[in-house]
């Protein structure tokens, strides 16, 4: 059996000949010598054919883009090349291809790519945004690993909702009603009371009839629930938690994070102690003159820089007629097409922030926060802002009531900067039995579901809390993606269940 070499790994091998084994990601001709870019999921190789090899270099000719290959020939080491090494290659086999593979150097249209994601997940961006994930949910698990916490694996069909009826997606149980996962977080209550600290990791559901750049209908969040924690506490951990993984991934995926075109700036910002808000300062906030102040510069800032834009897009345009050679015109249009997305982008950014500081004008104490007023929030800071105490009519009816002030209850949002919005949500739980069942009552909930939980405050109620944190809008954020549709790998929207 032949043995295989890695991409990931060539350097290690230099002046041996190997064979490789992966997909041909891009080709270059250069009349008497072909070079073939071979990609295998641990790296990039170039791959150098000389006409002299001539059934390899006849191979080389005919490969489809994105066929998959095999080489086999000589590690040799060049600065120039991508990784420090090359192949000079002896032999080149395509195992399997066809013409028109669909996805090519154009600029092809969101609906597209989303329709071939399938496909698009080769791309070397696609890839950079799935590795991150990866670290991050390898360094989620390690932080609550490393910290005593137990994972515990809860339910995906429910009997009830957690976060509201709204948003259940009903699945047919055996002649009942039942719903997917809103959450873990109830039955991880009962864990807390068996285990102390627990945490579940899993995908969850929301029918949610929204189409922003913040939501999915599946997504994966991580939850873990404390006995005996109150609501400082879970600050503490969710700040510590964040700047963990932020300097993990910074760490860990400097070459993806240029790939990304990630400015690492802002990242290197997310150290401790982050600004802590209630509810009730960050209301007075929208209303103040700095918030004000603070858009308005950013709009003056956002109008310069499209000003500029409107003038490079026009020296552009005026130039592509006399750009002759193809190679030049591809360019230039190229360079056209992303001047102009930008532009749209800071025209929507102006009319946006326009709008939403009419909206922070006319917000009224009392509605939970929405990704408008979050939106100015977050950006008014340079690192996650956690906001407590949100009026109780706005929140879950778990959450636990605030014993200085009855209106709010204890909970805790986090807002990523740059404004990214609400990462985490959580609270202190309701652990008071009599409480609980008035607050129920007040959302015209049915106990009947609810038995088993409310046993929790019956038997050994002891303070406790904890919080969720979706995987998806803090990859976004710490990718700095411009839509939480490319931080999962097959993203389920309203509207899309294919592929
Ligand atoms: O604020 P949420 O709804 O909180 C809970 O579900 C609690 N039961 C968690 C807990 O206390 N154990 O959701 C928590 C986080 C949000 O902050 C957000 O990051 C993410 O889950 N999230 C979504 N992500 C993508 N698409 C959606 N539709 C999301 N809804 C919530
Ligand atoms: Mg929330």
């Amino acid at each position: 059996m032949t043995a295989y070499t890695s991409i990931g790994r060539l350097a290690e091998r230099a002046g041996e000949t190997v064979c490789l084994r992966g997909w041909l990601f891009g080709r270059r001709s250069g009349g008497r010598v072909i070079f073939l870019l071979v990609r295998d999921g641990t790296g990039v190789c170039q791959c150098v054919v000389e006409a002299a090899s001539a059934s390899a270099f006849a191979a080389a000719v005919k490969l489809p883009h994105e066929c998959s290959l095999r080489v086999r020939g000589e590690v040799r080491l060049d600065d120039r090349a991508a990784g420090g090494v090359e192949v000079a290659a002896e032999t080149v086999e395509l195992i399997q291809g066809q013409e028109e593979y669909p996805i090519s150097r154009k600029a092809h249209g969101i609906d597209f790519l989303l329709n071939h994601r399938h496909l698009w997940l080769r791309s070397p961006r696609q890839c950079a945004i799935l590795k991150i994930r990866h670290t991050l949910i390898r360094e989620i698990r390690r932080f609550f690993d490393d910290r005593g916490f137990t994972l515990i694996d809860t339910p995906i069909l429910t009997p009830g909702a957690a976060e509201g009826a709204g948003s259940l997606f009903p699945v047919e149980y055996f002649g009942e009603e039942v719903y997917l996962a809103q959450t873990g977080q109830l039955y991880l209550e009962s864990a807390a009371m068996a285990l102390g600290k627990v945490y579940c990791f899993g995908p969850t559901f929301r029918a949610e009839k929204s189409k922003t750049r913040r939501h999915l209908t599946e997504f994966w969040m991580v939850e873990p629930e404390i006995a005996f924690a109150e609501l400082p506490d879970l600050m503490a951990l969710a700040e510590e938690m964040i700047c963990l993984l932020v300097s993990a991934v910074l760490e860990g995926h400097a070459q993806d994070l240029v790939l990304l075109e990630r400015d690492t700036a802002p990242l290197r910002k997310i150290v401790p102690p982050f600004p802590r808000l209630t509810y009730t300062q960050a209301v007075d906030l929208l209303h103040s003159r700095e918030m004000k102040d603070k858009v308005e510069g950013d709009i003056g800032r956002a109008c310069a820089s499209l000003q500029e834009n409107m003038l490079k897009l026009s020296a552009l345009e005026a130039e592509l007629p006399q750009a002759g050679k193809k190679w030049k015109q591809d360019k230039l249009t190229g360079e056209i097409q992303y001047v102009r997305e930008t532009v749209r982008e800071q025209e929507a950014f102006i009319e946006q922030s326009r709008e939403r500081l009419k909206g922070a004008a006319d917000f009224r104490w009392g509605s939970d926060l929405g990704g408008d007023e979050e939106t100015l929030l977050c950006r008014y800071f340079d690192k996650p802002v956690i906001v407590t105490e949100y009026p109780r009519e706005a929140k879950a009816f778990y959450m636990k009531r605030s014993p200085t002030d009855p209106r709010t209850v204890l909970n805790l949002d986090v807002l990523a900067p740059e404004g990214y919005g609400e990462i985490i949500g959580g609270s202190q739980r309701e652990d008071d039995l009599d409480e609980l069942m008035r607050r129920m009552k007040d959302e015209k909930m049915d106990p009947a579901p609810y038995e088993w939980y409310l046993d929790l405050r019956r038997y050994g109620s002891v303070p406790h809390g904890g919080y969720g944190l979706g995987i998806e809008r803090t990859l976004a954020w710490i990718c700095g993606l411009k839509h939480i549709r490319e931080a999962i790998p097959f993203p389920r929207l309203m509207g899309r269940i294919y592929p």
